[in-house]
């Protein structure tokens, strides 16, 4: 039988603590926002359709995007128990230089059609966190205001090589003389990627009124408040022709660039080199062996060459081959803490992020931008604590198994007939079933060298089908993620 009494007021009062509510609504929107996908929301909610689209947006079918966040999600983490870590060190030293958390900002075109504070907001909260910034080729603040937004931080270049040489080398040499310290050569646009969405929005630079931009724009006017009364919307570097995005960069870009392009780069940079694009391991010994200090194992983020391989997938094998000699980093699809985590104990050096970032922005300027360094921060803390680990480098392939639910066929079948792909190759990966690598065991002087490996009849794919076919045993045992959120760009 319950026993029951009168209310007592002064235990109520005690549950009455009602939270001073937040006036600023800019600040309760994003306290709200609790993970990037939340950031997203409100971007959405708060962008012009085609700006949004824009940064949303990917290639063709846009299968690269969604397969690399998918490839994130199917992940399986292995804690340790009872290991203290009450603390966690997140800073990581990175190409001559510290960064406060593991990862930095990707460089970004077109950045202040998101949100008009655009790379000043990305630089100054980078500042402030203790980041890297990177400025792009065909950002929309210059050089200089990037320093200026990062007097004191560090601020990286993104190059893209032009048909005219002298275009590029010359921003080369003034980011150099304005302090930036890492160039970053992007090397996976030989031609602009099939951005769909762009080209069914009309999407064009600079942007054009239509009846539909009106209409869309009606829910939105702080956006055009912004677009109307802040400084022209232009590529700060290079003027803009009309056109959509896809022909501005095919008339920017060359599919001539070679490997003459990266020793006249290296001989005008001061600073640190690293190629951003790179998507095989054969590609990535070639470039260590040309002597550049780092590589991203890149994408674009799904919006060059669609079904291009996860960057995720090629990290235990890339850094396996050159994580000695190089240091080895990744970007797309990186939308949680945990995403960041997970790369660092495959061996990735340092991790970048490029619509985690635009989203906060759209979402919030600066403080939006702050939001989303804020959230994977937290996250990244809590699952380094999850897993028992206090440093980075504690983090190790063990702590990680990739499952995957794309296998190449051939090595799906070689699996299935029992051949002699299993033991010693699943004692060659990253699964845990089998012992786990160390990071970046070997060094590379073991690995064959490009010409021996063609010699030897090896393909450039042949690596990466190695962890597809030790994935696939994975595969076959792990129950897949349920989650379909990687194809959330879709909606
Ligand atoms: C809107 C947008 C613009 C981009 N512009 C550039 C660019 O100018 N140069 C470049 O090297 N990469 C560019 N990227 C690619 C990013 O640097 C990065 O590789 C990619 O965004 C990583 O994937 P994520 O968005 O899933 O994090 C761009 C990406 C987006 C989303």
């Amino acid at each position: 039988m319950v026993q029951r009494q009168l209310p007592n007021p002064v235990e109520l009062l005690e549950l009455m603590k009602f939270k001073k509510p937040e006036l600023n609504g800019k600040k309760r929107r994003l306290d709200a926002a609790l993970t990037i996908y939340d950031l997203r929301a409100i971007a959405k909610r708060r962008t012009p359709k085609a700006a949004f689209d824009y940064t949303d947006g990917a290639a063709e079918g846009e299968l690269s995007l969604s397969r690399a966040r998918q490839a994130f999600e199917d992940i399986e983490f292995h804690p340790g128990v009872l290991r203290p870590a009450p603390e966690v060190d997140m800073s990581v030293e990175i190409l001559g230089g510290p960064s406060a958390l593991p990862f930095g900002i990707a460089p970004t075109g077109f950045t202040r059609l998101m949100q008009t504070e655009g790379e000043v907001a990305g630089a100054s909260a980078a500042g402030a966190a203790g980041i890297p910034f990177t400025l792009s080729t065909l950002g929309t603040t210059s050089i200089e205001g990037v320093k200026a937004a990062n007097p004191s931080g560090r601020n990286w270049f993104q190059l893209y090589v032009m048909r005219d040489r002298e275009i590029s080398y010359a921003l080369a040499r003034r980011a150099a003389e304005a302090g930036f310290d890492t160039l970053q050569f992007t090397v996976d646009t030989p031609v602009a990627g099939a951005r769909l969405r762009d080209k069914r929005n009309g999407f064009s630079i600079p942007p054009q009124l239509t009846v539909g931009t009106i209409v869309n724009a009606i829910p939105r006017p702080w956006w055009w408040y912004d677009f109307l009364t802040t400084p022209k919307l232009e590529f700060a570097s290079l003027s803009a022709t009309g056109g959509t995005v896809g022909e501005l960069l095919n008339s920017a870009m060359d599919p001539t660039i070679s490997y003459d392009d990266l020793a006249v780069i290296r001989d005008i940079w001061p600073g640190k080199i690293v190629v951003k694009g790179v998507q095989n391991v054969e590609d990535s010994v070639r470039l260590v062996d040309a002597g550049v200090d780092g590589i991203i194992l890149s994408n674009h983020g799904g919006r060059q060459l669609d079904r291009a391989p996860i960057p995720f997938h090629l990290l235990p094998n890339v850094v396996r081959e050159v994580g000695k000699d190089a240091t080895v980093m990744i970007d797309t699809g990186i939308m949680n803490g945990a995403d960041i985590v997970a790369s660092i104990a495959l061996g990735a050096k340092f991790t970048l992020i490029g619509r985690a970032y635009l989203y906060g922005l759209m979402a919030g300027g600066r403080a939006g931008v702050d939001r989303t360094i804020e959230i994977l921060r937290t996250e990244i803390e809590r699952t380094m604590k999850l897993l028992g680990v206090s440093t980075l480098a504690e983090l190790e392939p063990k702590h990680v198994t990739q499952l995957t639910r794309l296998v190449p066929l051939a090595a799906a079948r070689a699996e299935a007939g029992g051949s002699r792909v299993s033991a010693a190759r699943r004692a060659d990966t990253t699964d845990a079933s089998g012992p786990a690598p160390a990071k970046a065991t070997a060094t590379r002087a073991k690995s064959p060298k490009p010409a021996a490996a063609k010699a030897a009849g090896a393909n450039p794919a042949a690596s990466e089908a190695t962890t597809a076919k030790s994935a696939a045993s994975t595969a076959a045992t792990a129950k897949p993620a349920g989650s379909s959120r990687g194809a959330g760009t879709k909606a």
